[in-house]
């Protein structure tokens, strides 16, 4: 048996936050290591596991093991009158419960696909996704997607509109109803409970389509350029709101965006995918120095601009 000890660092500060037990087999050390998961989040903030099981050589650049979210080797062809198209080449990629990851990439290199495919909604034509250990063969329940534009239905009332999808999936009783009754007043939403869509602003639209993406539990949110639609001020607001939303529901996310600042500020790790046929470029895990974690506190950390000029450059684009 081996006792280790862990050094982290947080801008100039350098302590011993934990230390960990390595036992002859790898298995026992994951379930350890998983123990001390929450102890580890609570002391320094996320990104710290996945360097604490690299140390522990059991990690990977892209993710760790337990991972809620795999993708192997995946690729996608769309086929058309026109002929093929190569949406996506050898994708492999892990998402860590808990995490949040955001793609950036060029316009038409896949990021929309990708989404669908973890969602179950289209099928590889290489390669497998597995959430929570299972092989997506179809709509996966666990995962709620939310899209650019709200899609709220303008004839039904907001609390209408949030149980939509406990009334598709046919599990809307007094505790669900109850729940989302819940989340309505938590997030600000009650009172408008009553009210059309055409009667919130765009910030309390989101929020409502992310409650009821939230209504039937998802494990995961994928979020397709969910605040793209929203004016630079709104879109800061409603970024921070969701964010916190997600962290306090305790949910899994994978963020598309063409924004680099957001994907920086909002994200453990930023995935940065090349031109069409989309690929991996590269991981950047995000370790920003600040106060309490929230998106607009990011954004004043001193690394942040390192990550965005890397991005910016990965990019490659052209004015
Ligand atoms: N149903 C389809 N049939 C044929 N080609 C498609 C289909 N859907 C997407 N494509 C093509 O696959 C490629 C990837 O599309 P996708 O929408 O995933 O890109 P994206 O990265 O989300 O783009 P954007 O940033 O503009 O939203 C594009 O070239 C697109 O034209
Ligand atoms: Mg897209």
């Amino acid at each position: 048996m081996y006792t280790g000890e862990a050094y982290f660092c947080s801008g100039t500060q350098k302590s011993p936050n934990f230390s960990f037990t390595v036992y002859p087999t790898k298995l026992y050390t994951v379930l350890y290591i998983k123990t001390i998961t929450q102890q580890v989040r609570r002391i320094k903030g996320t990104g710290l596991m996945s360097r604490a099981v690299k140390l522990a050589g059991l990690g990977t650049e892209d993710g760790i093991l337990g991972a809620i979210v795999e993708v192997h080797n995946l690729g996608m062809k769309y086929h058309s009158l026109n002929g093929e198209v190569t949406a996506l080449e050898n994708i492999s990629l892990t998402v860590e419960e808990g995490e949040f990851v955001s793609i950036v990439g060029p316009s038409g290199c896949g990021k929309s696909t990708l989404l669908s495919l973890i969602a179950g909604l289209l099928h590889p034509t290489e390669g497998s996704v597995i959430v929570g250990g299972r092989q997506v063969t179809g709509a996966a329940h666990q995962v709620g997607y939310m899209l650019q534009k709200d899609y709220l239905f303008e004839w039904r009332t907001i609390f209408e509109n949030v149980i939509l999808g406990l009334e598709i999936t046919r599990t809307l009783n007094n505790a669900a109803r109850d729940r989302v009754l819940g989340l309505l007043e938590t997030y600000g939403l009650l009172e408008f409970k009553d009210k059309y869509p055409n009667q919130l602003s765009g910030g309390m639209r989101q929020r409502a389509a992310l409650i009821r993406t939230l209504a039937v539990d998802p494990q995961i949110l994928l979020l397709d350029e969910a605040f793209s639609a929203l004016d630079y001020q709104t879109r800061l607001a409603v970024a921070e709101d969701i964010y916190g939303i997600i962290k306090r529901e305790n949910k899994t996310a994978i963020l598309v965006t063409h924004d680099i600042a957001e994907s920086i500020s909002m994200a453990d790790r930023v995935v940065v995918m090349t031109k069409r046929p989309g690929t991996i470029k590269r991981f950047y895990s995000i370790s920003l120095t600040c106060d309490r974690k929230t998106p607009i506190n990011c954004r004043e950390a001193p690394e942040f601009r390192y990550y965005f000029n890397k991005i910016w450059r990965d990019l490659d684009i052209h004015v």
